[in-house]
């Protein structure tokens, strides 16, 4: 996702906006449990018409896409899975279970690791890391088993994890790290970024705490390490870029802040400050990171894309990022309690501006994007909706247990041998020579240049 896959997004979020801008309440309320659950019910079912894996000749798991087939990347799909397991957890409303069970197990692929053949051209270790994310919650929450034959959510966060711990992803470029792209004819190949590794990290973070097995945390360790040495994550402020090119050895950085990159290592760290028995270390890091987060992404207390909202930039894939904010914060809580009396009135004060942004649309009722007008802004899409459901949903955060472990009464079918095997794609290629690295890298900054060009268009535009 993300930079590369910018211009054909802008088309079709311009292609969504309606002429007018609708203000007043909103038809939602979250004033009790109540409220929240009928909000967060109503939404959700806005969300899924957005979701036609279900219907005959459509493929299930998927939202309409990738580009140009329809605006979703792969990615997005397995983050609306797992909004949908917290919806569960924390509405207790199961009507999705059979639609969200299915879905994730259609797309788990050959090797039952998320990197199915379909979505080979586009596969980025982020992208394969919010399915294995999904998975890691659906283990946590002891969401519903899929049937005996099918591979158990543990399994599956534990082959996505297995998989990018293998030596075949993480080469000397750099000093270490994920690239962004799996495969290496891929554009974006020669990318660094924070989310791959962050989404990595988190998972290693988590399956170390769910299963107590030390080497997990030891590759979130040495994770953590790498993007602070190399830049992507400032050390003194404690903001996360985007990445850097192999190319230059990741001197290039992109400081461009999304984020998701602080949600996904915030709720990391969590993770691992509470799997290290609350140590300093991490309670620092965790600390650092919430208060760059509440001052960089909610500025007056409601979430913002700052990177792209006011340029009215945002990808499909950054209207998505609200919601990981929300529901992520909201579970490092449960794990890292010491920042939930900082945390959940922030979080609070920004569902309740997410709201107001909800109105009847031409398809029900629809939220907006940009939360901070307390009107509708036209701006519709499966993430707008899934950033409402996830803002709603979590505010019954004191409801609901905390992520379970295989000693606190998690369940869930593991497999530490998941995701052995190697890639098939980039085992069955010579070794990348440095002719095709440079290769790759033109086309990359050809299609970068043109994004910035956009961009620049765009905001003169305004
Ligand atoms: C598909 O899913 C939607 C949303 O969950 C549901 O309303 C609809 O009945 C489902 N359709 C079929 C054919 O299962
Ligand atoms: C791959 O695409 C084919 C053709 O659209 C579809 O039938 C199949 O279900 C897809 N497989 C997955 C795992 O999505
Ligand atoms: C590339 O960056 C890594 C990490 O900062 C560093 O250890 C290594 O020496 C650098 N390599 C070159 C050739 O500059
Ligand atoms: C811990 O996890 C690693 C990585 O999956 C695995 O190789 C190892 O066998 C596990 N150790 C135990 C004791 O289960
Ligand atoms: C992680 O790194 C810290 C130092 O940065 C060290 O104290 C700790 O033991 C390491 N933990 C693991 C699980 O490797
Ligand atoms: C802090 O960041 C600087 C600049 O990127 C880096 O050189 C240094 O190694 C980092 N410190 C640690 C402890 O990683
Ligand atoms: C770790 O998480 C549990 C909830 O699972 C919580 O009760 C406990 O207080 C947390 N540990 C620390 C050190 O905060």
């Amino acid at each position: 996702m993300m930079l590369s896959r910018t211009q054909g997004v802008v088309a079709a979020a311009a292609a969504a906006l309606l002429p007018t801008m609708v203000s007043g309440q909103g038809p939602y309320s979250l004033a009790s449990p109540d409220a929240i659950k009928q909000t967060a019910s109503d939404a959700v079912w806005d969300l899924m018409q957005y979701y036609k894996g279900n219907l005959t000749g459509q493929t299930p798991g998927i939202l309409p896409g990738p580009p140009p087939a329809g605006p979703y990347y792969w990615w997005e799909a397995g983050a609306m899975w797992e909004t949908l397991i917290d919806y569960w957890l924390y509405t207790g409303d199961s009507s999705y279970n059979q639609e969200i069970i299915a879905g994730m197990q259609w797309q788990v692929g050959p090797n039952q690791d998320y990197m199915p053949p379909n979505v080979t051209a586009s596969l980025g270790n982020d992208d394969q890391g919010f399915w294995g994310m999904a998975a890691m919650t659906a283990a946590e929450m002891n969401f519903p088993d899929p049937a005996s034959d099918q591979p158990g959510w543990l399994a599956l966060a534990q082959g996505v994890w297995a998989t990018q711990a293998n030596p075949d992803r993480h080469d000397k470029t750099c000093g270490g790290g994920l690239r962004w792209q799996i495969p290496f004819a891929n554009n974006g190949y020669d990318y660094k970024n924070s989310i791959a590794n962050g989404c990595f990290f988190n998972l290693g973070a988590r399956l170390a705490r769910y299963t107590g097995n030390d080497t997990y945390a030891q590759y979130a360790n040495e994770t953590w390490d790498w993007i602070e040495t190399i830049g992507f994550l400032d050390n003194s402020t404690y903001a996360i870029y985007d990445g850097a090119h192999v190319e230059t050895n990741c001197t290039d950085i992109n400081k461009a802040e999304f984020s998701y990159n602080n949600a996904v290592f915030t709720l990391g760290a969590a993770y691992m400050y509470n799997y290290t028995g609350g140590s300093d270390l991490w309670k620092n890091r965790v600390q650092k990171l919430v208060d760059h987060g509440l001052s960089q992404f909610f500025p007056h207390g409601i979430a913002v894309e700052p990177a792209c909202e006011t340029q009215k930039t945002c990808t499909t894939d950054m209207l998505a990022f609200k919601g990981f904010m929300h529901r992520w914060y909201t579970t490092a809580t449960k794990v890292a309690p010491f920042i939930a009396g900082q945390v959940l009135p922030v979080l609070q004060t920004s569902a309740n501006a997410a709201i107001k942004t909800c109105t009847a649309g031409n398809n029900g009722r629809q939220c907006g994007f940009v939360w901070t007008t307390g009107a509708f802004d036209g701006l519709m899409g499966a993430g707008q909706q899934m950033d409402v459901v996830g803002a709603a949903s979590s505010l019954l955060v004191d409801n609901v247990h905390p992520p379970l472990t295989a000693k606190t009464g998690g369940t869930s079918q593991g497999n530490p041998n998941a995701g052995q095997q190697r890639d098939k794609f980039n085992a069955n290629f010579a070794p990348i020579t440095t002719g095709d690295r440079a290769g790759a890298g033109i086309l990359t900054a050809l299609v970068i240049g043109g994004i910035f060009g956009l961009f620049g268009w765009m905001s003169m535009g305004d």
